[in-house]
């Protein structure tokens, strides 16, 4: 059995940094090609175990949520004309896993965002993953290794990049004390974008959290923090201050932020040229027109 059956993937922020399509389109469901960056965080999900999907948006969000039903209609028709690709890519999300909805009536912050989704969880649910679907963490797999990490030391295991120095100022910073393995790193404190200076390590938080239901009594017991909202780096600093153990697994691999127009365009570019279709125009495309400017 894994470490945990269900994932939590936050979506009802506001999306400000698209705007003005965000005004109608949410964030989440901008293609990456042609696959909606959620659809890719929930297929890491699966893939890592979790059975039940529990996405939480607000009341003008439905259509990430639609996003993930069966298309009955759409799905008769392709069928109907023998197009059994585009078939297989209709089915991909609603096959994956179980998908619930937790709403947030108002964006009062990450934290807030997760503790909507406490009313989805059964008897069973001893941890949970949280996934960003703005944060792609590349190659997929480190959901797995947490996992592994939560079987053996217990407690709630996160996701962190070991950042160049000069750039860590920009991220959520942990403080921390090795265990022997390179990879694995116990947390005994974090600090929000320090100044390189004062950062306590060269390791930054990435969207990939893996948390002791615990998580959930600590976030009852928060108060607003930045900018007002609850934040979840506020209630995993409680648990760690209360003695429960908080470890870091190391990703050494890539990521893409989406959660912006340069990080989401730099993700698309990027998946493009790997695929068969468009990637060989598009790298000819980018090196004339790098050429000429
Ligand atoms: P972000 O801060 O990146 O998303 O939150 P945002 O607030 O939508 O974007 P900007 O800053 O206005 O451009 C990370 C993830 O957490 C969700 C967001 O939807 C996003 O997927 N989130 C954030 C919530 O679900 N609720 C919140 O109150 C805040």
């Amino acid at each position: 059995m894994s470490a945990f059956q269900t994932a939590i993937v936050p979506a009802a922020g506001l999306g400000t940094r698209f705007l003005p399509t965000t005004k109608a389109v949410p964030k989440e469901l901008l293609p990456v090609v042609d696959t909606p960056g959620i659809e890719l965080v929930a297929t890491e999900a699966a893939e890592a175990g979790a059975t039940k999907l529990v996405i939480v948006t607000s009341p003008g969000k439905d259509a990430v949520a639609e996003y993930f039903r069966p298309q009955p209609e759409l799905e008769a028709t392709l069928e109907e004309r023998g197009k059994t690709d585009l078939l297989a890519k209709v089915r991909r999300a609603s096959n994956l896993l179980a998908v619930e909805t937790a709403i947030q009536d108002k964006a009062l912050g990450l934290g807030h965002a997760v503790a909507c989704a406490e009313g989805n969880l059964t008897g069973a649910d001893e941890a949970v993953a949280v996934l960003l679907p703005d944060d792609l963490v590349l190659p997929t797999g480190v959901l797995t290794k947490m996992a592994a990490v939560r079987e053996k030391l217990g407690g709630s295991v996160l996701c962190a990049f070991d950042i160049p120095k000069e750039q860590i100022s920009a991220y959520g910073v942990f403080d921390v004390r090795d265990t022997g393995d390179d990879d694995v790193k116990q947390v005994v404190g974090m600090v929000e974008k320090p100044k390189a200076e004062d950062a306590p390590s060269t390791f930054a938080a990435a969207g990939r959290y893996l948390l002791d239901r615990a998580i959930f009594d600590a976030l009852k017991r928060i108060t607003p923090g930045a900018g007002g909202e609850l934040q979840l780096t506020d209630a995993i600093a409680l648990l760690i201050n209360e003695g429960h153990p908080v470890h870091v697994v190391v990703h050494r691999g890539g990521r893409h932020d989406l959660g912006n127009p340069g990080g989401f365009l730099r993700a698309a570019v990027d998946f493009a040229l790997e695929h068969p279709d468009y990637g060989p125009e598009l790298g000819e495309w980018l090196r004339a027109r790098l050429a000429n400017s």
